[in-house]
C-alpha cells in the first residue's frame, strides 16, 4: 500500500487555512430581514410572537426603529408584512395609500438607508385568508391580478424598492410589471417569490400574522412538494415575465430545488428561510438538544446550495457574527 500523498487534513491544518480556504461565507448584505408591522399597534406595543420565540409584531414607529437599530448592526434588507385593523373580502386594506405597510416604507426611506422590500398579497387582509379573489370557493386567477398590481404599485409609491409578490397566480410578475411601467416605477424591481411550495413550515406566520384560509388550503395555487421539473418552470414563467430577483420557498428542506434553479438561470437568487424553519431550531436549542452553531450552519448551507439572499428570521442573531 502506498502511503497517501494527497492529504486532505493539511487542508484544515488550523483556523488560519480553514479561513482561507473557505468556499462559502455569509455576509451581512446577504440576509433580509421579515419584519411583522401591525395597524393595531400604538407606538410601544411591541408584541412578542408565542410560536416564533424571539420574533415580534411592531407598531410603526417601533418597526422603524427596530430597523434602525439593526441597520447600526450591519443589516442591509428589510421585507415587510402588514397586518390591517380590518379585513374584508377583497383585501381593500392591502393597497390602501394610507396602510400599514406604505407608512412603514415611507418612514423607513426617510429615517433609513436599508433596501425597503414588501410582501405583496391579499392573505393577511381578506376576510377568508386565501391568497387571491374568493368567487363561488374558487380562487380566481384574473381577477386577482388586478388587486396584486394595485397592491404592488400602492407600495412603490411609498418608495418600496423591491416588490415581492408571494400569491402563486399565474401572470402576476407581468401584470405588476405593466402597472408599475405604466405609472413611471420602472426602476422597481420585483423579487418573485417563484417557487414557492405548498408547506406545513408556514404555520407558525399564519399564526403571527393570523393568516391562515378560513376554508381549504393553499394547494390549488402553491406547489406540491414532490415536484422539482415544475420549480425550472415557475422560475423561467417569471423570469420572462419580468422578475428581476427568484426566489425559492422554503429553503431548508428545498436546498435541491435552489441547487437547480441556481444551475440553469444565472439570475439573482433569493431562498426564504421560512417560520417552521426559524421555530423548529428555536425550539431545540431551548431545550438544550442543539447548540446556537446549528443556525450559522442551517443559513450556511442555504448558500452553499446556491442563494444569494437569503430571507430569514435569524438575521438579528448572525449580524454579530459573520
Ligand atoms: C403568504 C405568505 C406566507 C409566507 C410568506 N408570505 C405563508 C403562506 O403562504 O401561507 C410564509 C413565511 C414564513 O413562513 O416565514 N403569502
Ligand atoms: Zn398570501
Amino acid at each position: 500500500m502506498e502511503f497517501p500523498t494527497k492529504r486532505m487534513r493539511r487542508l484544515r491544518k488550523s483556523p488560519q487555512i480553514r479561513n482561507i480556504l473557505r468556499e462559502t461565507r455569509l455576509h451581512p448584505s446577504d440576509l433580509i430581514y421579515p419584519m411583522f408591522v401591525s395597524e393595531k399597534l400604538e407606538r410601544g406595543d411591541v408584541e412578542a410572537i408565542d410560536t416564533m420565540p424571539g420574533q415580534f409584531r411592531y407598531s410603526v414607529d417601533d418597526a422603524v426603529s427596530e430597523a434602525s437599530r439593526l441597520e447600526d448592526e450591519g443589516l442591509s434588507s428589510v421585507l415587510i408584512f402588514g397586518m390591517p385593523s380590518a379585513k374584508d373580502e377583497l383585501a381593500s386594506a392591502a393597497h390602501d395609500p394610507h396602510g400599514v405597510v406604505q407608512r412603514t416604507v415611507r418612514r423607513l426611506k426617510e429615517e433609513t438607508d436599508l433596501v425597503v422590500m414588501t410582501d405583496v398579497c391579499l392573505c393577511q387582509y381578506t376576510s377568508h385568508g386565501h391568497c387571491g379573489i374568493v368567487v363561488d370557493g374558487e380562487i380566481v386567477n384574473d381577477e386577482t391580478l388586478e388587486v396584486l398590481s394595485r397592491i404592488a404599485l400602492s407600495h412603490a409609491e411609498a418608495g418600496a424598492d423591491v416588490v415581492a409578490p408571494s400569491d402563486m397566480m399565474d401572470g402576476r410578475v407581468a401584470a405588476i410589471r405593466r402597472s408599475l411601467d405604466d405609472a413611471g416605477f420602472q426602476d422597481t424591481l420585483i423579487m418573485s417569490y417563484a417557487v414557492k411550495y405548498a408547506s406545513a413550515f408556514y404555520a407558525p406566520f399564519r399564526d403571527a400574522v393570523s393568516s391562515a384560509p378560513a376554508f381549504g388550503d393553499r394547494r390549488s395555487y402553491q406547489m406540491d412538494p414532490a415536484n422539482i421539473d415544475e420549480a425550472l418552470i415557475e422560475a423561467e414563467l417569471d423570469l420572462r415575465e419580468g422578475a428581476d430577483i427568484l426566489m425559492v420557498k422554503p429553503a431548508l428542506a428545498y436546498l435541491d430545488v435552489i441547487g437547480k434553479v441556481r444551475e440553469r438561470f444565472r439570475v439573482p437568487l433569493a431562498a426564504y428561510n421560512v417560520s417552521g424553519e426559524y421555530s423548529m431550531l428555536k425550539a431545540a436549542i431551548k431545550s438544550g438538544y442543539l447548540t446556537d452553531e446549528a443556525i450559522y450552519e442551517s443559513i450556511l448551507s442555504i448558500k452553499r446550495a446556491g442563494a444569494d439572499l437569503i430571507i430569514s428570521h435569524f438575521a438579528p442573531d448572525l449580524l454579530g457574527v459573520i
